[in-house]
């Protein structure tokens, strides 16, 4: 008989779909909840683009800020396709049980509960990472919330607050006896904030003792990191945050990479086709075809002037990843303050469609315009986008 190479069988796993209690995902790359950046124009670009789950930005739990604008943007899910999944965090149970109950009531079909997030704003608001340290609290909001909503409710959650009060082991037990169906872990305490390397062992423990599944998330950036982690861990699923700021298409470029490594394995046949396939390594015209979609989608959703100056943060690190618009180039520091001072989507749009038209060859820009490589949306190349203040048009 044949050894069945576990890197395959990882590749093969990542790409077969999840089931969440009662939600299934189609795949198991996932992207992090990050405030100030998975708004609804990004998820929706993610899951277009490959990601099986997308989870909302932190909205807080307290009632009196329910109503806010950035509580009413963040739960904003139109258009996305689901299993739409909100996260909240706060330290009282019985408006956590609430918060799930409001968002479970518009449309949520999962509920991500927060352990995990350092943020001072939050920590010293006793929510997030900080209830690490109050084991008997946590048992009291999870048992809450489960029991206040009929979808499944999931935890994310890190190692522990410190080096030295690692938990994980009690927070995962207390997560299963409480109803949660599925266990998120970024492999660092509170204290580790975002330093050294993120933990595979505290997860590979988990996966012993719990029967959750478990999703791997901490500094995971390609297929060959995301199946190094499952090999390491035995986890169930990846999720993946800064490597897709400013690229969407991780996922699908993960996918595409992960399916070339899955065909040694007897699974790999049972790997649901992608919605779009995306090349491995995008092309220039192709990145830029996406990142002006992006702004698109962010001028509609936030109106034209908040849209360019949150457009501004997504073109920064798109460029980055590029190698341009650090700062570290002559180029690039004039793009990058040419981009700081527009305030109009028309200019914004002009600068990169210039951006981009300069870094691609003619027969670059006539193969991906005719190329069925990208999303069908993609399929017109943006640089003959143009911006009109109300909706988008070809020129
Ligand atoms: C800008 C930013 C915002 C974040 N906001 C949240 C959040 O709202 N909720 C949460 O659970 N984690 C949040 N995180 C943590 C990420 O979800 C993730 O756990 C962490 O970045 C590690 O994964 P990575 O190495 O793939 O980035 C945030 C991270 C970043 C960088």
């Amino acid at each position: 008989m044949l050894a069945v190479d576990p890197s395959a069988a990882n590749a093969a796993k990542l790409l077969q779909p999840l089931q969440i209690g009662s939600v299934s995902i189609p795949n198991r790359l996932i992207l992090a909840p990050m405030a100030g950046v998975t708004d609804q124009p990004f998820r929706l670009l993610c899951r277009q683009l490959g990601a099986g789950l997308t989870i909302s930005e932190m909205v807080s739990s307290n009632p009196a800020l329910r109503n806010t604008r950035k509580s009413r943007e963040r739960t904003n899910h139109q258009g996305e396709p689901g299993p739409i999944a909100v996260q909240i965090a706060g330290s009282d149970p019985q408006q956590m049980a609430e918060a799930a109950r409001h968002n479970a009531d518009r449309g949520a079909e999962l509920i991500d509960i927060n352990l995990g997030c350092p943020a001072k704003k939050v920590c010293k608001a006793a929510a997030g990472s900080a209830l690490l340290r109050d084991e008997s609290l946590v048992g009291r909001i999870l048992e809450a919330a489960v029991r206040s909503v009929d979808v499944p409710v999931t935890l994310k959650t890190r190692t522990g607050w410190s080096p030295e009060t690692r938990n994980l082991a009690n927070i995962a037990r207390i997560a299963e006896a409480s109803g949660i169906q599925l266990l998120t872990v970024h492999g660092r305490t509170r204290a580790c904030g975002y330093q050294g390397e993120a933990e595979v062992e505290s997860l590979a423990g988990i996966r012993e003792q719990c029967a959750l599944p478990l999703v791997a998330n901490g500094d995971i950036d390609s297929a060959t990191k995301a199946i190094e982690v499952l090999n390491r861990t035995g986890a169930d699923a990846i999720m993946l945050g800064r490597a897709a700021m400013g690229r969407p298409w991780i996922f699908g470029s993960m996918a595409t990479t992960l399916r070339g490594l899955a065909t040694t394995h007897p699974a790999s046949g049972q790997c649901p086709a992608m919605i779009s396939e995306v090349p491995r390594l995008p092309s220039m015209a192709w990145i830029g075809a996406i990142l002006m979609e992006h702004l698109d989608r962010l001028y509609r959703f936030y109106g034209e002037r908040r849209g360019v100056l949150i457009a501004r943060k997504h073109i920064g690190w798109t460029l980055r990843g590029l190698g341009g618009g650090s700062g570290s180039s002559t180029d690039g520091e004039h793009l990058r303050q040419r981009l700081m001072a527009t305030t109009t989507a028309a200019s914004q749009l002009d600068l990169l469609r210039k951006h981009f038209a300069d870094r691609i060859s003619p027969e670059a820009l006539a193969r991906s315009a005719d190329s069925t490589d990208g999303f069908s949306d993609f399929a017109s190349l943006a640089p003959d986008m143009h911006w009109n203040g109300h909706q988008r048009v070809n020129r």
